[in-house]
């Protein structure tokens, strides 16, 4: 009873054949002796029907059957007559009449219905993973990843890359995350650290002589897993050398035109919109905006003076102050900021509507929301409502300013520090656009796919917290040529030659072009606190190499998961990867991670020290 077709291909052609199917009973119905079963396998449903005068043993099987048994199908395709035909179904022409029937192996009673989607709850979904993987969404949606990963492997190959597998048991060196560690039993005391991404080795291969590499890479970090975030994940590791980052840019689009034509049939631009990361937070408050939709923000700095309002007058007041101290010690700030959102037509939102929009802002270390509506006519524009009272005088001049029209709603948001206001009021841009649902179909009816490029970003930041200068993607990432003379000077105002490609509101992807010379390599390591010795204790393997005629590269590392992710309309990575593990790092399936014996304990040279309970 070894199947001679699939579920998914019979057709009327097919009409009068003789076929064995395997699959599994996705539903039964009974219609007074007639059975209907919907046998399903990775291809698809076809139905299989056993007619009233079947012979008494294949009755009887049948009347055992239930959802999610494993069986084996002979039977005859008939043609269904006309008014039965499902035209829905992509085998909804035909239907096989039984002969033969083998039950492969029974279920227990099912958790959850095996469904188009499952609506389970999620734990439940990762605990029967097998399951909730022959659901047709999760099963649309694994073969969409490996479409995606052959179309990756075909573009990169073509173009001349080698893939070239990198350990993942390597030296534990500072990325940005916690390692994940792995206790070694010959070494006591000394531990591997897997990989947060093939960062170090894929500069090696540079270094040695492989110019042009890629891996589809598994990464580990350790750190708080979130919708587009987890422990364990893959890259589209990528690096080239003798390039400049034009050149990087180029290959990247190249890659996804490649990817979407492939598996999506979509068409991309041939070259993604550029926004420097200053431009990307002052217009969108985000360095991953999502351009599927406009309503960009604007500097309302220029009105504050002429209206009454405190509040805004005291944020670019303090701003001042902080600059000035700021300027006194050698660093340069930004000062601060009032920013302001105009939201086309909603003048009519409720002061509920307003309030959430403020507990969002909040959320991003706003201190308020403040809101006028336009009101009077185009040519005479007026504000009301709100802090509109403060501004009646130069109302006019506001609107004209802003293109702000009647029935219009102005969203502002004030602070010292001109990045709060924009990321807060970047945040109430976000939520407006799921919101005022402007991130759905395009005139088509079809998902957007809207990328844009990041760069000059700083390549510093300042940590507040530990009052020193740290990376702010990671430390091998080429400071632009025209700052390399005052790098110590004034680090905060460094733009590196760092890009991120960003798609529909997410990181998608980042990279850089690296340094190639050891010495500026030190002045780095030394500008973030890294001590010499320490450096060339945690890296010294790098920066040797680096003497022996490093080449100059620069590379990328898009997301694999985030690309499926976004491909498939999902909103959490754990849609596309077949065992992902849920929001505590832990897979409910086969319950890791889990405690080990004694004795592997002993092996490894490890003693656990539990957790004082308070
Ligand atoms: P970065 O750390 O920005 O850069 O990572 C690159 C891309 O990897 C994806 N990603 C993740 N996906 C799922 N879960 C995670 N925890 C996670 N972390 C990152 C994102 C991100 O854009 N070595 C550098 C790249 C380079 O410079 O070439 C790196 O790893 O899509
Ligand atoms: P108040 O005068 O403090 O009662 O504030 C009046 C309005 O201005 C309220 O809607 C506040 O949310 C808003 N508001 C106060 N401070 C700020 C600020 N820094 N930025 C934006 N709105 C603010």
């Amino acid at each position: 009873m070894k199947r001679t077709t699939t579920c998914g291909a019979l057709r009327k052609a097919d009409t009068g054949k003789t076929v064995v199917l395997n699959g599994w009973v996705h539903r039964k119905r009974d219609h007074g002796g007639i059975s209907f079963i919907n046998l399903r396998d990775r291809y698809g449903i076809s139905q299989v029907v056993v007619d009233s005068d079947a012979p008494a043993e294949l009755s009887a099987l049948t009347a055992e059957l239930r959802n999610e048994f494993c069986i084996a199908v002979e039977g005859t395709v008939r043609s269904r007559p006309d008014t039965m035909i499902n035209p829905d179904m992509p085998t909804g022409e035909i239907e096989v009449v039984a002969k033969k029937l083998l039950i492969l192996n029974r279920s227990e009673v099912l958790p959850f219905q095996v469904d188009e989607e499952s609506e389970a709850k999620e734990e439940l979904r990762l605990s029967y993973r097998y399951l909730d993987l022959r659901s047709a969404g999760m099963q649309r949606r694994i073969k969409l990843r490996n479409d995606a990963a052959f179309a990756v492997r075909e573009w990169m190959i073509g173009q001349g890359f080698y893939e070239i597998e990198t350990p993942t048991f390597i030296k534990s060196t500072p990325e940005g995350a916690r390692d994940y560690l792995v206790p070694s039993r010959l070494y006591p005391g000394k531990f591997y650290a897997l990989p947060q991404s093939p960062q170090l080795y894929k500069q090696i291969l540079m270094v040695g002589g492989f110019d042009k590499y890629f891996q589809i890479a598994r990464c580990y970090r350790d750190e708080d897993a979130r919708g587009d975030r987890q422990p364990e994940f893959t890259q589209i590791d990528i690096e080239m050398s003798f390039v400049g980052r034009d050149d990087i840019l180029a290959m990247t689009e190249g890659l996804m035109g490649h990817v979407f034509k492939k598996t999506l049939d979509r068409e991309l631009p041939p070259q993604f919109t550029r926004l420097s990361y200053e431009d990307a937070l002052e217009r969108y408050g985000s360095d991953k905006p999502d351009l599927r939709f406009a309503m960009t923000m604007q500097d309302f700095g220029p009105y504050v003076a002429d209206g009454g309002f405190q509040a805004f007058k005291d944020a670019l007041a303090a701003g001042e102050t902080d600059k000035a101290a700021a300027a006194a010690k050698g660093v340069s700030l930004a000062g601060g900021g009032v920013k302001v959102l105009v939201v086309p037509g909603k003048a009519d939102y409720s002061r509920k509507q307003i309030e959430e929009l403020e507990a969002q802002a909040k959320i991003y270390k706003a201190k308020g929301l403040a809101w006028m509506k336009v009101t009077g006519t185009e040519a005479a524009a007026t504000l009301e409502g709100g802090v509109a009272k403060f501004f009646g005088e130069s109302a006019q001049k506001i609107c004209a300013g802003l293109g702000a029209k009647p029935g219009d709603l102005l969203l502002l948001v004030a602070d010292s520090q001109r990045k709060v206001a924009n990321i807060a009021l970047g945040a109430v841009r976000s939520k407006l656009g799921r919101d005022l649902g402007l991130t759905g179909p395009g005139p088509d009816g079809k998902p957007r796919f809207e990328f844009a490029w990041i760069v000059d970003f700083p390549l510093f930041e300042f940590n507040e917290e530990e009052n020193r200068w740290e990376a702010a993607h990671h430390m091998f990432s080429w400071p632009q040529d025209r700052y390399h003379a005052t790098l110590e000077q004034d680090p905060g105002s460094v733009k590196g030659d760092l890009y991120d490609l960003v798609l529909n509101g997410y990181e998608l992807a980042s990279g850089s072009i690296r340094i190639h010379d050891p010495e500026l390599q030190k002045r780095i390591f030394s500008i973030v606190g890294f001590d010499p010795a320490e450096a060339e204790q945690k890296f010294g393997f790098l920066t040797q190499a680096f003497k022996y005629g490093a080449p100059p590269h620069g590379g990328i590392a898009p997301g694999l998961d985030r690309l499926v992710m976004l491909m498939a309309g999902e909103t959490s990575i754990k849609e596309v990867i077949a065992f992902p593990k849920n929001s505590f790092a832990v897979s409910p399936m086969d319950n890791c991670p889990s405690e080990v014996d004694q004795k592997q304990l002993d092996e490894l040279h490890l003693s656990v020290v539990q957790p004082k309970k308070d």
